[in-house]
């Protein structure tokens, strides 16, 4: 795929049927008729206003840590290159300006390294940074939507650039205005993170709380998170998933009440709302499927809300899979289970 990263719309006759079976965490199978990945902001406007003259239906990637690939994908696939980054401002805190293609957890090590606070909780969430905002990527108590400043987008009508404040991004629990009056009308293009040189722990997190202090080094909190993370969760070079494959589902407070006189120890989590977020690897691990494997597909051995994929399977049969995992958790609990990840259109 190296050789459709371009500066210029020119190379995109020589990125045609591509296969994304490897640019997806998931090893979904997956031919993309064209896939371009530009480096510049300028080159991604030429090949955004390229594609939308040829009518070709346009598909976004960013790591594909977060997607569900059809088979074939048709149109043009576009992952942004852009990898630049730097840091504006003095005093306490700082704005990190960064592109849409550096990679999420490098940038997370390298800010953390500087001793700069902020994103240190969301080590190793693989991905893009241009990924993260859309579904407000969250760990360890912390989204990010608590350090983000503003996201710079390119309108897919246009290929006009423009900048929206956080407030405009309507974040909420894995949500925001990319999945909804966004969706598909943008490409994130580059963010801005507001980060703290004064020390500012977030520790709520028990497993955190436990390996680190308050006075330890931000380094020190963010390789406790790796540490946690590769504990719990396979390493997607080894096993394929996508982290997460369901969302936390949120339930009414009288729902809960039902619930919790029949499963007094169900972890919940209050929410602003009034409704409760319950934790959906302990209803999957308690309907008894950590573990199952059918076919290609399993529920991962040491974390029920990961879904892994063997080899040989494709996003039919996962998504079937997953059905059955969301039918058995209805049954027991009456609860519905959605899907994380994103249903990328043929
Ligand atoms: N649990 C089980 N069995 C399991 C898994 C979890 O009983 O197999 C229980 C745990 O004991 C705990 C509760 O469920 O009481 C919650 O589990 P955990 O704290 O591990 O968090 P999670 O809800 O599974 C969420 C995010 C993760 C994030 C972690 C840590 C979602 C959908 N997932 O997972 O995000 O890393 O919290 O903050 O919100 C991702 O998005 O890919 C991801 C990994």
């Amino acid at each position: 795929m190296t050789g459709c990263e371009t500066n210029s719309s020119d190379l995109l006759s020589r990125c045609q049927s591509v296969d994304l079976t490897s640019a997806n965490t998931l090893r979904l199978p997956c031919q993309a008729e064209r896939y371009v990945a530009p480096k510049t902001l300028s080159a991604l406007q030429n090949v955004v206003r390229d594609a939308v003259d040829k009518q070709w239906h346009i598909t976004l990637l960013g790591g594909g840590s977060n997607v569900l690939l059809p088979a074939k994908l048709k149109g043009i696939a576009i992952r942004p290159g852009m990898r630049q980054w730097w840091l504006e401002g003095g005093g306490e805190s700082v704005v990190a300006y960064v592109g849409a293609g550096v990679n999420w957890h490098s940038l997370v090590m390298t800010l953390a390294a500087r001793g700069l606070w902020g994103i240190e909780n969301l080590a190793l969430i693989p991905g893009d940074c241009g990924a993260a905002p859309v579904q407000n990527i969250g760990a360890y108590g912390v989204e990010l939507k608590d350090v983000l400043e503003g996201v710079q987008i390119v309108e897919l009508a246009s290929g006009n650039v423009r900048w929206l404040s956080a407030d405009a991004c309507q974040f909420g629990y894995r949500d925001s205005i990319f999945k909804k009056a966004l969706a598909d009308k943008v490409v994130i293009t580059q963010l801005a993170l507001r980060l703290s040189k004064k020390p500012l722990p977030r520790l709520g997190y028990g497993d955190l709380a436990a390996r680190v202090t308050a006075s330890s080094s931000c380094l020190a909190v963010a390789q406790a998170v790796c540490a946690i993370r590769q504990e719990k969760l396979p390493d997607p070079q080894v096993l394929a998933n996508a982290g997460s494959f369901f969302k936390n589902p949120l339930v009414s407070s009288d729902q809960l009440s039902r619930l919790l006189q029949t499963y007094p120890s169900m972890p919940h989590f209050p929410q602003v709302n009034g409704q409760s977020k319950l934790a959906a690897g302990w209803l999957i691990d308690q309907c008894g499927l950590k573990g199952t494997r059918q076919g290609a597909f399993g529920v991962h051995a040491r974390q029920a809300l990961v879904l892994v994929h063997f080899g040989g399977g494709d996003r039919r049969e996962l998504l079937q899979f997953a059905e059955y995992i969301a039918h058995r958790v209805y049954d027991q609990f009456g609860v519905k289970l959605e899907p994380e990840p994103r249903l990328i259109q043929a």
